[in-house]
């Protein structure tokens, strides 16, 4: 409890405070604003990752372990990102794109540090996406990611945490310096003749119809850059923002689903489909309307998967992840209704926010709590949509959804959304 007080901003006033030695900015919020002060005891406080070097057309993609977090048993309100260099300054995607951060949850022993449990989303997905609690990648500066009162995404309970166990977050970064890269939107779809790449990460040669995607832009590697281009190393840094509250019992809690239209049912032959095997490739490829039959409504490429719930509940919150290119993704109910669309906000600028021919926002879902439910049992569609004018390699269509499966005595509700707008 004493870490809290130590981050709850409300006492800082104003202040802002940066310590290299720590990694850890703390800056004052939206305590002057006095409405949420009394009421919700919302605390906020701003961190920093640990620190990646840059040079122009090179690759970050780490786990940093142990990042600093909020500890305690507390409702998650909200968790906003972006890159920044060590004076602060907020990097524009033009010069570092920011593929994808992901940040997972996991019970680390205290006796053997090697000892790490990664705590699973409710998602379906097994091996890849499973474990991402909070994530995005270029669209993270302009995408409201509020829980709406009184839900929240509960941590910490120690309930849950194992004896001889605490409870970490890691960050997984994947970020890609695009200064003098000679096709810079080539980079950011990790086409693998720019970085010159024809084997993976873990040494296997990568099939030849692959153009692009993760497999060719791992950590260390090198887009190709325009003739003779020099440009500085620089340290950046995700610097994050938490919102939370202090675990209550009024706080209703959500789960969270991360879908991927990728994933692929597979039923296992003897168990007759009660052993269900999710396969989610995470990224795919959109060829171009030229090679793949022009269709008459345009270039539009889709792709829809279909995703069976086993227990459903209330949608309280919904967002896509699409790269650029996408136009949209919705996933729909069984019986074809709208349960949350998802539409990339496109930059049509220079400056940090607003880089022109970025995705540098996603709309998301706030449907009124109890509106929009999914029924145990339901098998839900889940649909991206890609403009395909041009090819796009490594494309993503994920969905992150969170879900009550229950909803708050009325009677508390009115008080809370009245005493919270
Ligand atoms: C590409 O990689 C090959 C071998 O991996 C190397 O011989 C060649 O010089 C590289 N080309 C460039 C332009 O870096
Ligand atoms: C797709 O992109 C092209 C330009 O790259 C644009 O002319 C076209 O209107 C776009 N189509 C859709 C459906 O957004």
């Amino acid at each position: 409890m004493q870490d809290f007080a130590k981050i709850n901003m409300c006492s800082m006033s104003g202040n802002f405070v940066f310590s290299l030695s720590i990694l850890l900015l703390l800056l004052s919020t939206s305590c002057s604003g006095s409405i949420l002060k009394t009421k919700a005891k919302i605390k906020s406080a701003v961190f920093l990752s640990p620190k990646f070097e840059l040079g122009p057309g090179s690759v970050v993609n780490r786990f940093y372990y142990d990042i600093d977090f909020p500890r305690g048993h507390v409702a998650i309100k909200s968790f906003d990102a972006e890159v920044v260099d060590e004076a602060g300054n907020p990097i524009p995607l033009h010069e570092t794109y920011l593929h994808h951060w992901v940040v997972v949850r996991y019970h680390q022993s205290k006796a053997n540090s090697h000892l790490k449990n990664t705590f699973r989303n409710s998602g379906m997905c097994q091996g890849t996406i499973y474990a991402q609690y909070f994530g995005l990648g270029s669209e993270t500066r302009r995408t409201a990611t509020d829980i709406p009162d009184p839900f929240g995404i509960e941590i910490g309970n120690p309930a849950e945490i194992p004896e001889e166990f605490e409870e970490k977050w890691l960050v997984n970064i994947h970020a890609i310096d695009n200064r003098g890269a000679e096709d810079k939107s080539g980079c950011t779809e990790c086409k693998c003749d720019l970085y010159n790449v024809t084997i993976d990460e873990s040494g296997r040669s990568i099939r030849p119809d692959y153009k692009g995607g993760l497999l060719c832009c791992y950590d260390n590697t090198q887009c190709k850059l325009k003739e003779g281009f020099e440009g500085p190393k620089r340290s950046l840094y995700l610097r994050y923002k938490v919102k939370w509250i202090d675990w209550d019992d009024y706080i209703v809690p959500v789960k969270i689903y991360v879908l991927d239209v990728t994933d692929t049912l597979k039923l296992s032959d003897d168990s007759k489909g009660t052993n269900s095997d999710h396969n989610c490739k995470v990224e795919y490829q959109v060829e171009s309307c030229s090679t793949d039959h022009k269709e008459e409504n345009g270039c539009v490429h889709v792709k829809r998967t279909n995703l069976p719930f086993q227990t459903g509940g209330y949608v309280i919150y919904g967002v896509a992840h699409q790269h650029s290119g996408g136009i949209g993704s919705t996933l729909y109910g069984q019986d074809g209704r709208v349960i949350c669309s998802s539409i990339p906000i496109y930059g049509n600028g220079n400056e940090a926010g607003n880089e022109v021919g970025h995705i540098v926002g996603m709309s998301t879902c706030y449907p009124q709590p109890g509106s929009v439910k999914i029924i145990d049992g339901e098998t839900l569609t889940l649909e991206s949509i890609y403009n395909n004018t041009k090819e796009h390699t490594g494309v993503m269509g994920l969905f992150y959804l969170l879900v009550a499966e229950q909803l708050p005595y009325t009677s508390t509700l009115d008080i809370l959304s009245s005493s919270f707008l």
